[in-house]
């Protein structure tokens, strides 16, 4: 583009920001549309809401699949190697590109037997650039139904809980470790999680996240941030391939047990101000508005 008049620059711009706009409004209706609430999606789903578009699978042909991922470079390190843009700079486009074939990988994955019961699979929620990513443990009968991640009440806790921190409810992204819904909501086994996990890893690694919080204990285990048995795991920062991890009660968790709320904001906050936050409403923040 060097050399180029700078209207040509100025047109070739533009048609990309153009192609960009389609593409994050696409996901965006792929994935119920922005600011859509769970309550709204599951009237949805009532009526009958078509399945969601199958995304297309536009994977260069030398791209590693999840199943052939071991020991394989990860997409970042395929994408340096190659002198192409690192992680943190891959445009938005190519975010959702990824994350469309990793859940339609997933959508026809076998690798345990959590697949048998599926309705949909469950893969992934929000803004595929989010600074901050909550983990839950695996969808539950909303989001098996909707094939979308906490859609049911204890989706709509986490919504509040991301509204108290200040955030759109899809500017932050949201997934599980495991994909299928477990039978009966049970906890998914370590062999179930394993299996799942590099769908997990994959996914995390094209959003990259500044931060990550661990909703419950199944996600704070597979995430590095609690040992089986351990008592006290929660609010303790930990790390995930270098990415500060906040492990926190899930919200189903707190849909029994309301006073164990006051100890999640605790941890809320404190990931909020390890992002350079305050909530809205503390006199720094009504300060800016
Ligand atoms: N619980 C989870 O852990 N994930 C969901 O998506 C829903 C409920």
């Amino acid at each position: 583009m060097r050399g180029a008049a700078p209207d040509q620059e100025l047109a070739a711009a533009a048609a990309r920001l153009a192609e960009e706009v389609a593409e994050v409004l696409r996901w965006e209706r792929s994935l119920g549309g922005v600011g859509v609430t769970a309550a709204e999606l599951r009237a949805e789903g009532e009526r009958g809401r078509p399945a969601d578009v199958p995304p297309v699978d536009r994977r260069p042909v030398d791209e590693p699949t999840v199943e052939a991922r071991d020991g394989a470079p990860r997409p970042a390190e395929v994408a340096s190697a190659a002198g192409e843009p690192t992680s943190l700079e891959v445009p938005l486009a190519a975010r959702i590109a990824r994350l469309e074939t990793l859940a339609a990988e997933a959508a026809k994955c076998t690798a345990c037997p959590l697949h048998e019961g599926r309705t949909r699979s469950v893969f992934q929620r929000g803004d595929p650039a989010a600074e901050l990513a909550f983990v839950g443990e695996g969808p539950g009968f909303h989001e098996d139904r909707l094939g979308l991640p906490f859609v049911g009440p204890s989706g709509e806790l986490l919504d509040r809980m991301i509204a108290a921190m200040g955030y759109a409810r899809d500017a932050v992204y949201v997934c599980n470790v495991v994909k299928c819904r477990p039978p009966n909501n049970r906890t998914p086994t370590v062999p179930e999680r394993d299996a799942c996990g590099p769908f997990l890893e994959a996914q995390l690694d094209v959003v990259r996240p500044r931060v990550i919080v661990a909703l419950g204990r199944c996600a704070a285990e597979h995430l590095g941030c609690a040992e089986p048995e351990q008592r006290g795991w929660r609010g303790r920062w930990g790390q995930w391939r270098g990415t500060p991890v906040m492990p926190t009660y899930h919200p189903s968790y707190l849909l029994r047990t309301p006073q164990a709320k006051r100890a999640v904001w605790t941890d809320l906050q404190a990931v909020l101000a390890r992002l350079g936050r305050e909530p809205p409403g503390t006199p720094a923040a009504v300060a800016r508005q």
